[in-house]
């Protein structure tokens, strides 16, 4: 009798996991296609605050049309929501325009390599500010981790400090933002959709002023200007093609992380840098030395330790 009650339930386990299998898959190919564009922007054009700020603008231009036709439910919030929501943004902004800032400045792959130490960043942050504490395994996962990063990034062929400061300063911001974000999603009715929704909406508030005051309309006006003339007319569906991707990548993320637990929301990220970063040094023919691939491939065996070690 037990037999058919059985089969039900690995149906429906089995379903679930095709489900979350088609998440990670979806939003991994839509992360490779966003920085494959956002490189290829930022060559031609190198304003990354302008770049993050248009992401941030397209992703709340395109859920307002969506609230406005009913293809999205609307979200229901009120004052205390927006409050949960601000240093989530900060940490977003801060996080989004840093990792920019960084690929602006170095090879895609070296920014996802740096940033496959977020982990890293993640035990320390808990340890020191919040005095959580670890098995020892974990804090035996941050040596690979760390050692392997650092031998990545003195072996660099090009290596720029702006570049790997942006990338820390990414892994750092996103450490909170995760920290308050799993604070602020729970026990609130917003999907994970809508939540992204927001968190882009207030984020776009936040930076514009900032990307205003570092670069600015005349910087952007001359440097436009270049880009056009280089690359013709198509270079505004670059810009239109990173910032609508970097959209939909995090919004399928954020609806993954809806379903699934941090820590595999965190090992589908690792495994997500290795798609960018193996794709990225073939489309734009990064060199790379045996020992710098090595260091890249010891820090990312040191996140899948170190997911091991928590689970
Ligand atoms: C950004 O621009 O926000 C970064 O490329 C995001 O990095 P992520 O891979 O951690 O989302």
């Amino acid at each position: 009798k037990s037999q058919p009650i059985q089969s039900a339930t690995e149906k429906s386990e089995a379903a679930k996991r095709l489900k979350i299998g088609i998440y990670f898959a979806t939003w991994w190919a839509l992360n490779v296609v966003f920085n494959i564009y956002n490189k290829k922007v930022l060559n031609a054009f190198p304003y990354p605050w302008l770049t993050s700020t248009l992401s941030l603008a397209t992703g709340s231009l395109m859920m307002l049309i969506s609230w406005a036709t009913r293809i999205a439910e609307t979200p229901k919030t009120d004052f205390e929501f927006w409050k949960t929501l601000f240093p989530v943004a900060v940490a977003h902004t801060i996080g989004h325009v840093a990792a920019t800032v960084s690929m602006s400045k170095v090879a895609v792959s070296f920014t996802h390599i740096i940033k496959s130490g977020e982990p890293a960043f993640s035990v320390l942050v808990s340890r020191f500010l919040l005095g959580e504490t670890f098995p020892l395994s974990v804090y035996l996962s941050l040596v690979p981790i760390i050692g392997g990063c650092a031998l990545a990034a003195v072996t660099e062929l090009n290596f720029n400090m702006t570049g790997f400061m942006g990338a820390m300063i990414s892994n750092l911001a996103f450490v909170f933002r995760n920290i308050f974000s799993k604070r602020g999603m729970k026990g609130k009715s917003v999907s994970g959709m809508n939540y992204y929704a927001c968190l882009s909406m207030l984020s776009l508030l936040i930076l514009t002023p900032f990307a205003i005051a570092v670069e600015g309309p005349q910087m952007w006006e001359v440097g436009w200007k270049t880009a056009v003339s280089q690359i013709g007319p198509n270079f505004i569906w670059w810009v239109a093609a990173q910032s609508v991707f970097y959209h939909l990548y995090n919004q399928v993320s954020y609806m993954s992380l809806d379903q699934i637990s941090p820590l595999t929301f965190s090992i589908g990220n690792t495994m997500k840098r290795i798609s960018v970063i193996v794709s990225s040094i073939i489309i734009f023919r990064t060199p790379v030395q045996p020992v710098n691939a090595l260091g890249a491939a010891i820090a990312v065996l040191g996140t899948f330790l170190y997911s091991q070690a928590k689970q």
